[in-house]
């Protein structure tokens, strides 16, 4: 049970930064100088008290713990399910967070997802893959990286803003299963907050690249 409580708490902090994030990222639509504001607001948060990026550096501690927590506890529970069928019949019907269709979806979008986070790190805030590399200068590393002539960018992300959508659909309905236990009286809540929190993120996150790419935003 403990992993799967972990599991759940660790997605559930990853689900509010990624709602947190996806309102920040709306700031390209009030012009470049608003989303740097905005971006050397997150940098200089609670100064003198906080060092310089010190709000910055605590999310980041924590987003890396509950991935870390998050990946453990997935393998940790595959494993559980594997050892609880260990001989493989030809046509054996699904075991419950192993075979299942959800568990190998959510089991390989996780993975996408990861390597998606990973080229946008080196994307947008390392820059290394960005063609604008002056780390303060968010709006124009935003507007260059998802110009026209970039739009094998833009369709990665929108690939992967969907994984992540669907990702989070089925773990927030899951997660609040596992917190709330069964037969819970927010099964039919659940899943309405489940589908409205995906497709929020996934419009919310699409129309800053998509506007771009598209000349909306330059
Ligand atoms: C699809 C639209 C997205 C856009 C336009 C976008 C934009 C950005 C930008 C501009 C930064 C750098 C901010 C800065 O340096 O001040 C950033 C950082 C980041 N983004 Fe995104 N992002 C998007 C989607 C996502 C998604 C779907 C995830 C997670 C699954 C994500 C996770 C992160 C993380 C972890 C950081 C690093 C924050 C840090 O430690 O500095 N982003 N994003």
């Amino acid at each position: 049970m403990g992993a799967k409580i972990t599991m759940a708490v660790s997605g559930l902090i990853m689900v509010a930064y990624l709602i947190v994030h996806m309102l920040g990222n709306l700031k390209a639509f009030a012009g470049a100088a608003d989303l740097d504001k905005y971006a050397e607001g997150l940098r200089s948060f609670g100064e003198p008290i906080l060092p310089h990026e010190g709000l910055l550096w605590i999310v980041r501690v924590v987003l890396l713990a509950s991935v870390i927590a998050h990946i453990a506890s997935a393998v940790v529970l595959t494993r559980r399910a594997k050892a609880a069928r260990p001989v493989k019949y030809a046509h054996r019907p699904p075991v419950k967070g192993e075979g299942s269709y959800a568990a190998r979806t959510m089991r390989w979008g996780g993975v996408i997802i990861f390597l998606f986070v990973v080229w946008h790190l080196l994307d947008l805030t390392l820059r290394v893959v960005n063609p604008v590399d002056e780390v303060p200068d968010v709006y124009n590393a935003v507007v260059q990286g998802f110009a026209p002539e970039r739009w094998w960018v833009t369709i990665f992300y929108v690939l992967a803003v969907i994984f992540v959508s669907l990702h989070v659909r089925h773990g927030i309905w899951s997660a609040v299963q596992t917190i709330a236990g069964p037969g819970n009286a927010w099964r039919r809540r659940t899943q309405i907050i489940a589908w409205v929190t995906a497709v929020v993120l996934l419009v919310g996150f699409l129309v800053v690249p998509l506007s771009v790419t598209f000349g909306l935003v330059s």
